[in-house]
C-alpha cells in the first residue's frame, strides 16, 4: 500500500457509545411511524418516508431494529423503559411481512434474498428463535435458489431469467450468499452451499480486473455460459470503479473466504481492499464513483465506507494477528470519518442515521435510474450500526 492512513484518527470508544446511543434513540423516536411500514431506500430532503414491504431494501430496516434490540439489552439504564420489548415487537411485526412477502412471492423474483431475509428474519430467528422467522428466511433461500442458472453457474441478479439484456450476475450479490449458507446448516442440505460455492466462484473470477478493481455486472453468453463482457448499471461508465462496488467486493471477499475456508480468497480480498483505500479522497468517505475524488462536486456515497469497514472487521476475525489488528485499525478511521462529518445529529436534521450516500446517480453512460443521491440511504444506516456494533464486541452476525 503505497497510501500513508498513520495519521488519521481512530473512532474511541466514547465516540462509538455516543454514535450507536444516538442511532439507537433515533429508531425508537420513528419506530411508530416504521412498524407497520418500512423506511424508504434513501431519504428525501433529508427524510424517509414510509413504504410498504416491496423494494429490495427493506430487510436492512429490519435489521437496524434488531441491531438496536441488541444494544439495549446490553446497556437497558440508557434508555427509556421497555424500549427492548418495544424493539422487539416491532421486529416481530416485521417477520410477519416480510413471511407474508416470501410466502405470496411478492417481488421476490430477483437474487437480493439474503440483503432482505438475513438482517431480518435470520436475525430475529437467531435473537429470538421465532419459528416464523426461521421459515421465511428458508423459503427465501428456495426463492434465491431459482435464480441459478446453470450455464455460466451463477445467481441471475434480475430480470427474466434467460433473456440476454439479464444474463449476468452483479458484485453485489456475494454479500446475498449468506443466506444460503445459513439454509444448509438449518435445512441440513447441501444444495444451498453447493449453488452458493459455484456463484462465488464465477463471480469471484469474473468481476475482479487485472488492476483488482472491480466491475459492477458482468454478462455471460446464455448459449454457452461463456463469460462475456463486464458492464455497469450504476456506476460512471463501464470501465469506471462504481464505489460502492468495490465495497461490496470488500465484503463479499471476506464472506466468501469466510465460508468457503479458500485460501486463495486472502490475497484478492487484501487487493480489492486496497484498491478501495487507495483510491479514497482525504476525508476517507469515497466519491461516488472512483472516477472522482478530493476536488470534485459530484457527491460521495458514505455507505461505501461502512460496508468497506464492515467487510474489513469481517475478515479481521479469520486473520492472523497482526493484519487483523491492521484491518480493524483502518475500519476505525473510516468510522471516525464517517461519525465526526457525515452521521446525523439531531432529529430536527433527518430521520436517518448516515448523511451524503448516493443510491444512484445518473450518467451519460449508465444504465441507472436515479434514486436517492446526497442522501441517506438504508443499507447505509444499516451497515454503520454494524460497524459500530462489531467494534463493542464480538458479534453473532445475522449473514
Ligand atoms: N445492491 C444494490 C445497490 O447497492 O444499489
Amino acid at each position: 500500500m503505497s497510501r500513508d492512513f498513520s495519521g488519521y484518527p481512530v473512532l474511541s470508544g466514547s465516540d462509538l457509545a455516543a454514535g450507536m446511543d444516538f442511532a439507537v434513540e433515533q429508531i425508537l423516536h420513528v419506530l411508530p411511524e416504521f412498524t407497520e411500514k418500512f423506511e424508504k431506500a434513501y431519504s428525501e430532503d433529508g427524510f424517509y418516508q414510509p413504504t410498504d414491504n416491496e423494494d429490495w431494501t427493506t430487510g436492512f430496516w429490519t435489521g437496524e431494529i434488531w441491531l438496536a434490540y441488541e444494544y439495549v439489552l446490553e446497556n437497558p439504564g440508557r434508555f427509556e423503559k421497555g424500549a427492548a420489548a418495544r424493539l422487539k415487537a416491532a421486529g416481530l411485526t416485521q417477520v410477519d411481512s416480510f413471511y407474508d412477502r416470501i410466502v405470496n412471492k411478492r417481488l421476490v423474483d430477483h437474487h437480493d434474498m439474503g440483503f432482505l431475509y438475513s438482517p431480518s428474519c435470520v436475525a430475529a430467528y437467531k435473537l429470538t428463535g421465532n419459528d416464523k422467522a426461521r421459515k421465511a428466511a428458508l423459503l427465501a433461500a428456495d426463492q434465491l435458489l431459482t435464480r441459478y442458472q446453470p450455464k455460466g453457474e451463477f445467481l441471475q441478479a434480475w430480470g427474466p431469467m434467460g433473456a440476454k439484456e439479464n444474463y449476468r450476475l452483479i458484485i453485489d450479490c456475494l454479500n446475498n450468499l449468506p443466506l444460503l449458507y445459513w439454509a444448509s446448516s438449518e435445512a441440513g442440505d447441501q444444495k444451498y452451499r453447493d449453488i452458493a460455492e459455484k456463484h462465488i466462484h464465477t463471480a469471484v473470477k469474473s468481476v475482479i480486473r487485472e488492476d483488482y478493481s472491480t466491475w459492477h455486472t458482468f454478462f455471460f453468453d446464455p448459449e454457452t455460459g461463456e463469460p462475456d463482457h463486464g458492464a455497469t448499471c450504476q456506476g460512471y461508465r463501464d470501465t469506471s470503479v462504481w464505489a460502492r462496488g468495490q465495497a461490496w467486493g470488500v465484503a463479499g471477499l471476506a464472506t466468501a473466504y469466510r465460508y468457503t475456508g479458500r485460501a486463495e480468497y486472502i490475497p484478492l480480498f487484501e487487493k480489492v481492499t486496497e484498491y478501495f483505500l487507495e483510491h479514497l479522497p482525504e476525508d476517507l468517505v469515497p466519491y461516488w464513483d472512483f472516477t472522482f475524488t478530493d476536488g470534485s462536486d459530484e457527491p460521495r456515497d458514505s455507505s461505501a465506507a461502512s460496508i468497506a469497514a464492515c467487510g474489513m472487521l469481517e475478515m479481521s476475525r479469520y486473520l492472523p494477528e497482526e493484519k487483523a489488528a491492521y484491518y480493524t485499525d483502518l475500519a476505525k478511521k473510516l468510522m471516525k470519518a464517517l461519525y465526526e462529518k457525515y452521521t446525523v445529529k439531531s432529529f430536527e436534521e433527518s430521520n436517518g442515521l448516515v448523511l451524503h450516500s448516493t443510491y444512484s446517480k445518473k450518467s451519460p453512460y449508465n444504465t441507472c435510474h436515479p434514486a436517492g443521491v446526497d442522501e441517506c440511504n438504508i443499507w447505509g444506516d444499516y451497515y454503520y450500526m454494524e460497524a459500530l456494533t462489531r467494534l463493542s464486541k464480538d458479534w453473532k452476525q445475522y449473514w
